[in-house]
């Protein structure tokens, strides 16, 4: 572990310590966060690799309680996710190119209609949480180089049982996403909670 991120572990672990409200947490962790992604250089080789058909969510810490985890993401050229929840909070903040980010809302008729899109630049950061609104997709908002974020969330979101939606209908399927480093023995990918 590079030493800008061992410092950001510590640093929200001793945030996490105080049990704060989230509001404090979330305004809180986006300092740490943009700290974090001030700069790319500490971010090693192996956790920037994109994959040419899928984004790639590289697993970069892991609590053994699953009340914290800090993932890479990385996006080729024109990769997006579908509408999806994460059911706990989440901060993301852009490291190098541009992500774009679609909320949604979900519509009396249990559809899911956009509520908001911004772009995350290197250094910005931004929240979820299912207070704050849960639901959205991300996008590689550049269509021809890498993009990368870092994203931190309030439990081991890879073996979340979360959702991806259709957003006309609302169908919710339930998914578990894992993570892409599962070349290793690792205690915290791909098994359900
Ligand atoms: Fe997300």
């Amino acid at each position: 572990m590079t030493q800008k991120l061992l410092t950001f572990v510590q640093d929200i672990a001793r945030l996490l310590e105080q049990k704060p409200s989230e509001s404090i947490l979330l305004a809180e962790g986006k300092k740490l966060v943009a700290t974090l992604v001030s700069s790319p250089e500490w971010l090693p080789e192996a956790f920037r690799k994109p994959h040419p058909a899928h984004y790639q969510q590289y697993l970069l810490y892991a609590d053994p309680l699953d009340c914290l985890s800090i993932v890479s993401f990385v996006w080729g050229p024109g990769q997006t996710t579908p509408v999806h929840d994460h059911l706990t909070w989440g901060i993301v903040g852009g490291l190098v190119g541009e992500e774009r980010e679609v909320t949604y809302r979900q519509r009396s008729d249990g559809g899911y209609s956009p509520s908001g899109e911004g772009v995350l630049r290197p250094g910005e950061v931004t929240a979820v949480s299912p207070t704050i609104g849960d639901v959205h997709s991300v996008a590689n908002n550049l269509s021809d180089q890498v993009s990368i974020s870092i994203h931190v969330y309030g439990a081991n979101i890879g073996r979340v049982r979360r959702h991806v939606f259709d957003p006309q209908t609302g169908a919710a399927r339930s998914f578990v996403s894992g993570y892409s480093n599962d070349m290793t023995p690792n205690l915290w990918s791909g098994v359900a909670a």
